[in-house]
């Protein structure tokens, strides 16, 4: 059976093992180096100071822990409204097709009906056809005139300090 729960400082290691687990299935494993450190400040700590930064759900299928959830509130000055930003989908792959990731996917979208959020963003990389299309089939839609920017490491410390 399929079931949510939110998570606790007890998974804290299951968490950074999922994390690693997407970051492997998206052929980036060297860039995830969140700890158990930074996780607990975010996930259930002071945050940047006034509380948990995201939030986390753990996706379990008869009581075995098989996936999770991780999203945060963004804002919309169009709506003038929070949204939720969905960072981390994922289910382990001999647990995928067992309606886990709906399931998932559903409680973040409950959480944000409930708190009045107009939507829920996210970025999928443009080889994950298996996820574009279990996307497609709740009814999301691609924002392909958008295009997602980073500004990170050396360049925004560079840029922060002035010399660039
Ligand atoms: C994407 C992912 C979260 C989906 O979770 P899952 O547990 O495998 O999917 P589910 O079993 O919940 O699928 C539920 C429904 O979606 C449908 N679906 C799933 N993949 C689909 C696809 N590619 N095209 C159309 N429908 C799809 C299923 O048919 C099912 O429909 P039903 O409810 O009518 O039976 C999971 O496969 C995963 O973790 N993949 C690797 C990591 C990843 O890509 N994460 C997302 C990064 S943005």
């Amino acid at each position: 059976m399929n079931s949510i729960r939110p998570a606790t400082p007890a998974d804290l290691p299951l968490i950074l093992d999922l994390i690693g687990e997407l970051a492997e299935y998206e052929r980036e494993p060297q860039a995830a180096v969140a700890t158990i450190e930074s996780l607990s400040q975010h996930l259930f700590g002071a945050g940047l100071g006034q509380g948990p930064t995201a939030r986390c759900v753990i996706g379990e299928i008869d009581g075995e822990p098989q996936g999770l959830a991780v999203f945060f509130h963004n804002f919309s000055t169009w709506k003038g409204k929070p949204g939720v930003y969905l960072e981390d989908l994922f289910v382990r792959p001999a647990a995928r097709g067992s309606g886990l990731g709906k399931v998932l996917l559903r409680h973040v979208a409950k959480v944000a009906v409930a708190l009045g959020c107009p939507r829920i963003e996210w970025a999928v990389l443009d080889w994950n056809e298996p996820a574009i299309g279990f996307y497609k089939a709740f009814g999301a839609i691609a924002m392909t005139e958008w295009t997602t920017f980073r500004l990170t490491g050396e360049a925004l410390a560079n840029f922060a300090a002035g010399e660039a």
